[in-house]
């Protein structure tokens, strides 16, 4: 299964011939600024909530690709709101069969309100479970003890999971997490962009190792097979 990174949270990850976008924010973010939106290929979208910094680059991508939105019921009724035809709203404990696998929403602990200050439902997290791999997207969230849940709704063979403290899980939460989902592999997301979340990647992968799991920080542009 390969993983691009495209800096942030946002990555897509191509799940039985299908390509998933995971909360794109791109064009606003300084780190990112060699990726070109227009070179992003999708057929879902994949929003864990509403804020700017998961959902910017959205319709933008969805009218170029004619990409179908998953989402939140208000985050996915926000941007048919603004034109996009393809969308398939859900909301925690809900679970869908796609064309390329399964996706279940499961609960995060923030908060998620629209860039123009519309109410934009509840944070959720992803289990996309399919004939290839299984995986578990936190979204933005606090450590939080329905992360043992995950397990029992699929095993999972890795977790994109947010790193970067301040605003979500900071590094040493996010090996809790890793182990209440049981996976031993990582790859760190929603670190760096900003000045409240900068982390120290040696020593981050170095608290993993010693947790005995694999902590993955791959390149903005970078695409890895896991
Ligand atoms: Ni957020
Ligand atoms: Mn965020």
């Amino acid at each position: 299964m390969n993983l691009t990174f495209y800096g942030h949270s946002c990555f897509s990850i191509e799940v039985c011939g299908k390509k998933l976008l995971f909360d794109p924010f791109i064009t606003g973010n300084e780190l990112a600024k060699n990726i070109d939106i227009n070179s992003i290929e999708a057929d879902y979208i994949l929003l864990s909530h509403g804020h700017r910094d998961h959902i910017e680059d959205a319709e933008a991508i969805a009218k170029a690709t004619g990409a179908t939105i998953i989402a939140g019921f208000e985050v996915a009724m926000w941007l048919a709101d603004k034109g996009i035809s393809k969308y398939h709203p859900m909301n925690h404990g809900g679970k869908w069969t796609f064309d390329f696998g399964a996706v279940k929403c499961v609960n995060a602990i923030h908060s998620s309100s629209l860039p123009d200050g519309s109410y934009g439902g509840n944070p959720m997290g992803f289990i996309v479970t399919s004939n290839e791999k299984n995986f578990y997207y936190s979204g933005d969230t606090a450590l939080t003890m329905d992360m043992q849940l995950i397990p029992k709704f699929a095993k999972i063979d890795f977790a994109i999971l947010c790193i970067g403290d301040n605003f979500t899980m900071g590094i040493e939460d996010s090996v809790e997490a890793a182990k209440m989902v049981q996976t031993n592999k990582v790859i760190g997301v929603h670190y760096d962009t900003f000045g409240y979340i900068k982390i120290d990647q040696r020593t981050a992968i170095d608290f993993y190792k010693k947790n005995e799991l694999e902590l993955l920080l791959p390149a903005i542009g970078e695409t890895i097979t896991i």
